[in-house]
């Protein structure tokens, strides 16, 4: 089989990781193609990752870099159309729902090729999240559709699409976990940022609807006075550093620091007291790991990691992170069980499904 791999951004290398691997491995004749768009390109943001994870130095770079949506989505088609005319591949695999999703399904399904999508079904109902509507072409034109969620089969549902299309698989940024689960309890970057193992709130945040407006002082403003109370280690993504010029606080205990990779990234995690996030794949990692997880946005795409994981949503209100110490002594801390199929066999199965 000839398969196309079309990543983008650092969650995208996380997802089809895995895949990439166990299709490779019972398909050894085939043709796997790597393509990376260059959405991301930064070396934390990008190169590092597909080090960390094993991935095979990708077959084209598209260097398509940042600009708006429409620019980034437009570049992106362009310059994927002739490597498909080149390779032409049976099958396109696009994971999750960043615009390098959007692109390539939409110029595969334009050539007549088809195009698998991993992490379908996935809805915020939220159309002013540049993902949702990306979740929803990507699911639209994709022949495959590869679920993890139990609510996504009533989401494509609703939207008309055949139950045949569908293959509950399991969740593919889970089985990276599991494979890297040695690596990164090794790690140790809690010690490297100078806290301490459980003691700390890990944050991450680079929504647009919270760092591109008003919201992020304020946001920034909160995380210096919960820091007074336990320390705050915040990798800042590159968006979000952007906005953030000027408003640095002087607050010892919040670590304002670079992108990790993600073996530092996962050992923070698993060693966090508790996460602050508005990032989606963040919600399913601290679910597996068993971490507490405080979602500062007004809705999830993964309600699965409400009512089967650790997550609470706060809304998109920074007032609302002064409840953080407060939530945290109220949980119970009754031992959870992960989501049917999050287990780190999620690529086998897709590999089952397509090589049949
Ligand atoms: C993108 C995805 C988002 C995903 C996130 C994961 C879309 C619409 N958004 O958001 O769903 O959760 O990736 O991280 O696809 N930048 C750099 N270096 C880089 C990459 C970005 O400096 O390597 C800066 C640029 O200023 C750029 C900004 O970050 O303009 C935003 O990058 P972009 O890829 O447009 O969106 P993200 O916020 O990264």
């Amino acid at each position: 089989m000839r398969i196309l791999y079309v990543v983008g951004t650092r969650p995208n290398f996380v997802k089809t990781a895995p895949v990439i691997g166990a299709l490779r491995d019972r398909d050894p004749e085939g043709r796997h193609a790597i393509v990376h768009t260059g959405q991301h390109y930064d070396r934390l943001m990008s190169e590092v990752f597909l080090e960390e994870l094993g991935v095979p130095a990708p077959d084209y770079m598209l260097e398509v870099g940042s600009g708006s949506h429409a620019a980034q989505t437009a570049r992106t088609m362009e310059r994927l159309e002739p490597v498909l005319a080149d390779e032409k591949p049976d099958l396109v695999m696009v994971p999750g729902d960043v615009n390098s999703t959007l692109a390539a399904a939409l110029t595969a399904v334009k050539m007549g090729i088809p195009a698998a999508h991993i992490e379908s079904g996935l809805r915020s109902f939220d159309m002013t999240m540049p993902e949702e509507v990306n979740r929803i072409v990507a699911d639209r034109f994709s022949e495959w559709l590869f679920l993890h969620s139990p609510e996504a089969v009533t989401n494509l549902e609703r939207e008309g699409i055949s139950g045949e299309r569908m293959h509950m698989v399991g969740n593919t940024m889970i089985d990276t976990l599991v494979a890297l689960e040695g690596r990164f309890r090794a790690a140790g970057a809690a010690a490297q940022q100078g806290v301490e193992s459980g003691s700390y709130v890990l944050v991450t945040l680079h929504r647009p609807a919270l760092v591109d407006g008003p919201l992020l002082g304020e946001t920034v403003s909160q995380l210096a006075a919960l820091a007074q109370q336990q320390p705050v280690v915040f990798p800042v993504h590159p968006r979000t550093r952007k906005m953030m010029e000027g408003l640095e606080p002087d607050a010892p205990g919040l670590h304002l620091i670079e992108p990790l990779g993600y073996l530092d990234f996962l050992s923070l995690l698993a060693d966090a007291g508790a996460v602050l996030t508005d990032s989606g794949g963040i919600q399913e990692e601290t679910t597996y790991l068993g971490i507490p997880c405080f979602t500062l946005r007004d809705n999830t795409e993964r309600p699965v990691t409400l009512t089967s994981g650790t997550n609470t949503l706060l809304g998109l209100d920074p007032a609302a992170i002064a409840r953080i110490p407060a939530l945290l002594a109220e949980r119970t801390g009754a031992p959870m069980q992960p989501p049917p199929l999050w287990d780190g066999r999620a690529a086998q199965r897709i590999a089952d499904v397509i090589l049949g």
